[in-house]
């Protein structure tokens, strides 16, 4: 499937639930048509992780707002959201607390909306992933899709991805977190998970990899 670079929209996102398969689709995307790829969780998980490591409650608004107000774009984009750490458990719980918190989100909006405008690495484009990039990030983007998969699967892909790594996983807490974390995302009264109107659902439950890449080129190239 071929899109055409000339006219391919500039920015794409991609959101939808933990496990969906949803980063995996933006990097592929990204790498494809030489864009900028940026992981919007991750910028949540810093500011979660930071407000712990400084002793501070995730759930507190003051403490989480002076970590996301401490994060150093300059840093980041040398790679400091590379920690490994933030792929944690820890990481991510606390990134759920302070990601229903609406002046941390504010505090990242102009980063994510200043990436998007301005690609680093002068790339001519860029692909961001997360929950609201469609929908309040970049509600003018040229492409958007929101991958989702049952529940269940998810939860299974993230177990195994945790065995994978050597670490403890036990199936039945993974889904709890997983459903938990879920009714948190998009119960919250400040930028829920959900599809925008315009975005193209991709249902990953069945399909791999290879197949969400091509169903979304696909979307790209009708697009271009
Ligand atoms: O995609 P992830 O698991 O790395 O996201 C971590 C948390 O951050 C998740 O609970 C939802 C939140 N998040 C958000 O609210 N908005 C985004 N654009 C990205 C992530």
């Amino acid at each position: 499937m071929n899109v055409n670079p000339a006219t391919a929209p500039r920015v794409i996102t991609v959101d939808g639930p933990a496990g969906s398969g949803k980063g995996t689709l933006a990097r592929r995307l990204a790498r494809h048509l030489g864009y900028a790829h940026l992981d919007t969780g991750k910028l949540y998980r810093a500011v979660g992780l930071g407000t712990l490591r400084s002793g501070g409650d995730p759930a507190a608004p003051a403490d989480a707002v002076t970590a996301a107000k401490a994060l150093d774009p300059g840093a980041i984009a040398g790679g400091s959201l590379e920690d490994p750490e933030l792929t944690g458990d820890r990481a991510a719980s606390a990134a759920s607390k302070v990601a229903a918190i609406p002046e941390v989100r504010e505090v990242l909006l102009s980063f994510q909306r200043d990436f998007a405008a301005n690609p680093p690495g002068d790339a001519a484009g860029a692909v961001l992933d997360g929950r609201d990039t469609g929908t309040v990030v970049c509600p003018d983007a040229g492409a958007k899709f929101y991958v989702t998969a049952r529940v269940e699967e998810r939860a299974d892909r993230r177990h195994k991805e945790l065995l994978g790594r050597g670490e403890t996983s036990i199936y039945a807490r993974v889904l709890a977190d997983m459903k938990e974390r879920d009714v948190r995302d998009s119960t919250r009264a400040v930028a829920p998970l959900k599809p925008a109107d315009d975005a193209r659902t991709i249902d990953t439950s069945d399909l791999d990899a290879d197949a969400v890449f091509a169903v979304a080129l696909e979307h790209i190239a009708s697009l271009s």
